[in-house]
């Protein structure tokens, strides 16, 4: 691939944008507006992973015994890279979901013992810390968050308020998925160090998305996925954790821990062999960080992306007569548009929307209200968010 130089391609002309969006295999008859849900993988990503599947499947001792765990260790090495951390600190997983119940298997609860969410969590993380908490007779509490975001600090002491002396881990998300709020995540791990709380951030939407800084955000442990924003493979995440807890992190899933001979010593080399399986999506993910640090440019992307979600949710914000949650947008939010739909009920919408136009874009039941959450990635253009508001318009009429 030989792609225009990010220098320069302008944020508001999607030609400059056409070399990029031309390597992701969307299927003709969608219009792809859920990213954020569901990341799509570029060709060079794809490729990558191909040729992962090819070498392992011609000869899987060799590649095994003697290829993967250098070639793992360069991937946590490119992805501590990426996000601010030392490999060591850092444990491949499927997915976000897959990381937070590592920590929910590893972090020590006792009775009475309190794990503070809030209302904006990702449904199944409220789930995981139900039955976490459950267990143990720890209690599970949910924070409820402001109605409308108005500062940082505001959500810093709103948070804290609702914690108490036996708060002992505090998860939020740095990007919320209902609400696609972008959370002040280090000024929420300082106040929690200083009442002496865990966090752990749940953060599939940060990679690539937002600037990251593991070793100075100050969080205890870090879930994340990297099929979304970074546009790795599905079913490529990780974990982070912090020096301090490595002696009690453990894998869920059991095995060797390294291929025999060799033992497992650090905590991070109980997590290199949970069995046979395919890493070929693991190891493509320095494609995806190559492709993004490299062909795309990691501000221009976000530069790209921001600014077409600010034109979006302007046009939504004009269209519905609705204000976002997050009164500054850019305060708020990255990539993705979210506004509130006129009164009514929209539970249709989302497949009417799909049905008639080919438009994949979430709508959100949030506390009893209807939201819209756009996503922009690289093959949006704004003929898309076009034929997505003039889909709107008449479905409002
Ligand atoms: C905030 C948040 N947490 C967790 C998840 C789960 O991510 P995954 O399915 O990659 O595990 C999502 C998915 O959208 C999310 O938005």
């Amino acid at each position: 691939m030989t792609p225009t130089t990010h220098t320069r391609r302008r944020i508001d002309v999607d030609d400059d944008w056409q070399d990029l969006a031309a390597l992701f295999a969307i299927r003709d008859d969608t219009i792809y507006l859920n990213h954020g849900s569901f990341g799509i993988a570029p060709r060079p990503v794809r490729e990558a992973r191909r040729r992962y599947i090819d070498r392992l499947d011609c000869q899987p001792m060799d590649f095994y015994v003697r290829e993967l765990e250098p070639l793992l260790a360069n991937a946590l090495a490119r992805l501590g890279q990426l996000t601010g951390t030392a490999a060591h600190n850092l444990v491949f997983a499927e997915n976000a979901t897959f990381a937070m119940n590592i920590v929910a298997d590893s972090f020590p609860l006792s009775p009475g013992d309190e794990v503070l969410t809030n209302n904006h969590e990702y449904g199944a993380v409220h789930r995981i810390w139900n039955r976490a908490t459950g267990r143990v007779g720890a209690r599970h509490v949910v924070a409820r968050l402001p109605e409308s975001f108005e500062s940082h600090q505001q959500i810093v002491d709103c948070l804290m308020n609702q914690a108490s002396d036996r708060t002992r881990l505090l998860i939020v998300s740095h990007i919320t998925s209902p609400t696609a709020l972008i959370m002040p995540v280090q000024a929420i791990c300082r106040e929690a160090a200083r009442r002496g709380i865990a966090v752990c951030i749940d953060g599939p939407h940060a990679p690539a998305h937002v600037p990251m800084e593991l070793d100075q955000l100050g969080c205890d442990f870090y879930t994340a996925s990297c099929h979304k924003w970074l546009s790795a493979s599905l079913g490529t995440g990780f974990l982070f954790v912090q020096p301090r807890h490595h002696d009690t992190v453990q894998p869920q899933l059991l095995s060797w821990g390294r291929l025999l001979p060799k033992r497992p010593e650090q905590w991070f080399e109980e997590f290199i062999w949970s069995g046979t399986r395919d890493p070929s999506g693991y190891l493509s993910v320095v494609a995806a960080i190559d492709f993004m640090q490299q062909s795309v440019g990691l501000q221009a992307f976000r530069d790209r992306v921001r600014w077409m979600a600010r034109q979006t949710a302007d046009a939504l914000i004009e269209l519905t007569g609705q204000l976002p949650l997050g009164r500054d947008l850019d305060l708020w939010y990255g990539s993705m548009a979210h506004v509130p739909l006129p009164a009514g009920d929209w539970s249709q919408l989302q497949q009417h929307l799909w049905s008639q136009y080919g438009i994949e874009v979430p709508i959100i039941d949030f506390e009893g209200r209807w939201y819209i959450r756009v996503s922009h990635h690289l093959y949006n253009t704004l003929g898309h968010v076009k034929t997505l508001l003039d889909a709107l318009h008449k479905a409002f009429r």
